[in-house]
Order: C-alpha cells, then structure tokens, then sequence
C-alpha cells in the first residue's frame, strides 16, 4: 500500500466497514480485494460493459468510475446484498427460468441495473416497457445472451410486480 493510504469507514450491505485504503483504490477493487464480495465484476475498467454496478445511497455507480475513498460515509449495495436481502429474488429466478444468463460474467450488473429500473417503475406505479428496458439496459453489455432473453426476464418480472401494485 502507497503512502496515500486513508482511513474510510462506510456501511457495505448494511454493515459498518472502516478499512484503510490506498486512495487510488477503485471502489469495485475495494469490494472485491478487501471484502471479498466478488458478485461485483470487472470488465472494462472504465465505466462502459457494466459489470461493475453497484448502489452508492440508492443510486448504481461503476464500481470501477468511483474511489473506494470516495464512499468514506456513504451507503454501498452490492449484488451480494440485494440477493441475501431477497430484494431480487424474483429477477434471478426470472433470469433461470429464461436462460437469460450464460457465462453470467454480466450478469450481477444486469441484475442490479434492472432492480434500480423497477424499483423506480413502482415508485412511479408505471410498468416499463421493453424499450424502457433496453434503455436503461444500453450500459449493460452481454457478450452471450444476444440480450432477447434478458429483457424477457425482467419484462416479466415487471408486470408480475406491476400486479402486486395497489391502484
Ligand atoms: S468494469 Fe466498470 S463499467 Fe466495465
Ligand atoms: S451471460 Fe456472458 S456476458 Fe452476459
């Protein structure tokens, strides 16, 4: 570790966090390496295919576009998190049942990327549309699936949501 190691602390799918890290640490890096929560991938490493995708206070980031000292205070969710909290239970199983996966190297990212669309669409109590799903998508690169499968997935899981909506 260089001399321009920090002192952080931060709360990391709901647990208090403090580590210290070299201040050039990538936020993805720092999960991976220093957490070992390894659900979050590295592919590009400059903010393009998405595989890094994480929530910073309820927004998804590139895990590889932000320090880790950047996330000194905040609140970070990784796909370990949304999965053990049971909030995207119902997207990976969609995702099985579909083939919506094939490597699955994309596949947290996707997963995270599509919670934040649906979970803004309830707030909303609108239903997006595939074109919505593929826009929100457009970050998020599949070398495998072709993407048909994928959108079909979280379309259905979309309107099997959109029933459970009060009117
Ligand atoms: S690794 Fe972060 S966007 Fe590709
Ligand atoms: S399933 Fe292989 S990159 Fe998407």
């Amino acid at each position: 570790m260089s001399d321009t190691a920090l002192d952080i602390t931060l709360t990391v799918n709901g647990e208090r966090v403090s580590e210290r890290v070299d201040a050039r640490k990538t936020l993805v890096d720092f999960l991976r390496d220093d957490l070992v929560l390894t659900g979050s991938h590295v592919g590009c490493e400059h903010g393009v295919c998405g595989t890094c995708t994480v929530r910073v206070n309820g927004e998804i980031v590139r895990g590889c576009l932000m320090l880790a000292v950047q996330c000194d205070g905040a609140a970070v969710e990784t796909i370990e998190g949304l999965s053990d909290a049971g909030e995207v239970a119902d997207l990976q199983a969609a995702f099985v049942a579909r083939n919506a996966l094939q490597c699955g190297y994309c596949t947290p990212g996707m997963i995270v990327a599509a919670q934040d669309l649906l979970k803004r669409a309830t707030d909303a109590k609108s239903v997006p549309s595939r074109d919505d799903i593929r826009a929100h998508l457009s970050g998020n690169y599949c070398r495998c699936t072709g993407y048909q499968a994928i959108v079909d997935a979280i379309e259905s899981v979309a309107q099997d949501r959109a029933k459970g909506m009060k009117p």
